[in-house]
């Protein structure tokens, strides 16, 4: 392993930790486990969902309820393996009752450890699964309407938004966007990304 990425990968641990004791907004008080997410350093594509669900908070882990096995289905017609790439969260605890996270939870939360994993990880894509996690890495502009299935930019990485597997699971029609949107980063990958790192 090269001394840089031995670094990345000690930061990211620090994340880690430092996302285990958060206190910053009033999600840390109600959460059984922090969900800071999980792959590996470099990872060429970097998912960003939006919010730990019961599953998470009990595990401590990102998308492993149905929504998850939904996800791996995605990432097989992609041809990724799940190992392979980087899966976070918007909050990285869960919010009460399922609720949406909130404005102030989203900004502190992006502020405090998402921009942070975005650096560290330094992916050649990002991913985002649904409206809050567009939002969340592309500011508030942007309709996923509009922009689902084809590349964007924000802070001069590339990313590529679609629907969230909450939705494509109970949806046909998100289910077949969906689909389309693997399909098209399938393709973007074969055609290789462009890496910064
Ligand atoms: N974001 C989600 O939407 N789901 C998870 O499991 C974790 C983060």
């Amino acid at each position: 392993m090269t001394r840089a990425r031995a670094e990345r990968e000690q930061a990211l641990t620090t994340v880690r930790r430092g996302i285990f004791q958060c206190r910053k907004c009033r999600l840390g008080a109600g959460r059984h486990h922090a969900v800071p997410g999980e792959g590996p350093p470099g990872a060429q594509v970097m998912f960003v969902g939006e919010a730990p669900g019961a599953r998470e908070d009990a595990s401590g882990r990102p998308f492993c309820g149905r929504a998850g096995v939904y996800l791996d289905r995605m990432l097989a017609l992609a041809e990724l393996d799940r190992g392979a790439v980087f899966i976070t969260g918007s909050v990285k605890c869960r919010p009460p009752g399922n609720r949406e996270p909130r404005r102030d939870e989203l900004a502190t939360c992006r502020e405090a450890w998402l921009k942070r994993q975005l650096e560290l990880v330094a992916p050649g894509l990002v991913v985002t699964l649904g409206g809050v996690g567009l939002a969340q890495v592309a500011g508030p502009d942007h309709t996923l309407a509009e922009v689902r299935g084809s590349l964007i930019h924000a802070d001069g990485r590339p990313v590529l938004p679609t629907y969230h597997p909450a939705a494509g699971m109970r949806f046909p029609r998100v289910a077949r966007a969906m689909e389309q949107d693997f399909e098209t980063l399938r393709r973007l990958l074969a055609a290789g990304l462009p890496r910064d790192r």
